[in-house]
């Protein structure tokens, strides 16, 4: 049963009002001055006030700030004559959560003090949820003080709950991996194994083994029984990054995977069940490889049970200093140098920067400061050096270099239409190699690829 104080030095108000709410099931307790409703207070704990606005010629907002202090999370009903409206809006100012005026109307009565009573269930409902969340999920390997984050981390938590596949989409360098991991090490699999494999980096015509293992003899190289990725993620958890790249006649026997939880390593007679929890990610948005056609609908419906978006870090610029110290003392520690922080104008640029590659850049940018640096703290100079560089209009030889390797992969991946593995093969590299270079400059070989009428 919730309680409520009422404070009025009209008696005759303090009686209608406790008959109204008692009658509606709340426990109502009453007091004429000030000083018996700081007493009443420090000894009740209260859901909610109703205050008159003037007790014996006292101010009510000086009692509402007194009862505050007490219990804080209190919602306070400010009661006033008609005519003082003007101080009524003065209390909602200083915390008051509404106002009645005298002779207030019955219903109107009751609808506020039932609203005021559910924001401050929902308020403590919150406030538990968060702690919980916060107690048993320290998630300390994750800087952030962003709204956004929060709220991705409290996702987390939520999905280590259960044991839902996980879907997480963010643009390149946003924290994804490491997310998944997280999500991983709170979730009752922790102590099983994390396995993760880049859809991407792996050569088409490999993946299949990797992924399933094979039987002793399925191919020419085959000598032994191979154990594939899936099965040694038992009872785990298993990570497909960039799986957006994974080729569609791969996402089909995957798929398989996901909906029987066993499947038949390459040459074998007899499946293997396997039990264990999916995470995906893609920096691609799989909704549209989807409707392009380039990703089975089914298998995106699998893996999106619970779909987390990481923002990309221009976007929570209030994590932009807090990373930055953190890879400071991250890379101070680790080459031993006595690093105290940035200057000003260091920060200043370090926020202003637009961060493309997202938290990857900014640490590499730090780490890179932190191995240059020869005073015991990095200024603007040492930070975005190539930025300067390009603004004063002479480039180095660095970004020359780099603007060539861009224009150059563009060219082969148009040549090839998109097929990485013969781009490789053109230009004298392992596939894995050059999808790393690719993903450097931001290259995406689908983009190119030849739509088959
Ligand atoms: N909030 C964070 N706090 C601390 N470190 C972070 C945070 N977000 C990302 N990082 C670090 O930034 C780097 C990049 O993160 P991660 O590899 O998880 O990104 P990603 O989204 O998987 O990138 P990609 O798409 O390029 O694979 C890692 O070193 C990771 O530890
Ligand atoms: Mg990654």
């Amino acid at each position: 049963m919730e309680k409520i104080l009422v404070v009025d030095d009209d008696p005759s108000i303090l009686k209608v009002v406790r008959m109204r709410l008692e009658a509606q099931g709340y426990r109502v307790t009453t007091a004429f001055d000030a000083q018996k409703a700081i007493d009443l207070a420090a000894d009740n704990r209260f859901d909610a006030a109703l205050l008159d606005l003037k007790l014996n010629g006292k101010d009510g907002i000086q009692l509402m700030q007194d009862l505050h202090h007490i219990n804080p999370e209190m919602p306070v009903i400010i009661l006033t004559a008609y005519g003082t409206i003007q101080s009524a809006v003065a209390a909602m100012k200083k915390g008051a959560y509404s106002y009645l005026t005298k002779p207030f109307d019955h219903e109107n009565l009751l609808l506020q003090t039932r609203n005021c009573l559910e924001r401050s269930r929902l308020t403590k409902e919150v406030k538990n949820l968060k702690k919980i969340v916060k107690e048993r999920y320290g998630f300390e390997n994750i800087i952030t003080k962003s709204e956004t984050m929060q709220a991705v981390l409290d996702q987390v938590a939520q999905a280590a709950e259960s044991d839902a596949n996980v879907y997480i989409e963010g643009e390149s360098g946003t924290g994804k991996e490491l997310i998944a991991k997280t999500l991983h090490l709170a979730s009752a699999r922790k102590d099983g194994p994390f396995v993760a494999i880049n859809c991407a980096a792996i050569p088409e015509t490999l993946l299949e083994s990797e992924l399933f293992g094979y039987q002793k003899g399925a191919f020419t190289d085959a000598a032994r029984n191979k154990k594939g990725l899936f099965l040694q993620a038992h009872r785990g958890t298993f990570f497909l990054d960039e799986i957006s790249e994974m080729p569609l006649s791969m996402q089909a026997k995957v798929l398989r995977v996901l909906q029987e939880k066993e499947f038949y390593p390459v040459g074998a007679q007899k499946t293997v069940k396997v039990n264990t929890r999916f995470i995906a990610s893609s920096n691609k948005n799989l909704e549209a490889e989807v409707k392009k056609g380039a990703f089975r609908e089914d298998l995106f419906y699998r893996i999106h049970v619970i779909a987390i978006h990481l923002p990309p870090l221009r976007r929570r610029k209030e994590d932009i200093p807090l990373l930055a110290n953190y890879f400071l003392n991250k890379y101070a520690r680790e080459t031993q140098k006595d690093i105290a922080g940035f200057t000003p104008s260091a920060l200043q640029k370090l926020m202003l920067h637009d961060w493309p590659g997202n938290v990857r850049e900014l640490e590499n940018t730090v780490e890179c400061a932190v191995a240059l640096a020869t005073e015991n703290i990095i200024s603007e100079t040492s930070i975005l050096a190539d930025h300067n560089v390009a603004e004063s209009g002479l480039r180095s030889l660095k970004d020359a270099k780099e603007d060539f390797e861009k224009n150059y992969l563009t060219q082969l991946i148009e040549l090839t239409g998109g097929n990485v593995s013969q781009a490789a093969k053109l230009a004298g590299k392992y596939r894995a190699d050059l999808y790393q270079l690719l993903k450097k400059y931001g290259i995406k070989a689908a983009d190119y690829r030849r739509t088959p009428h």
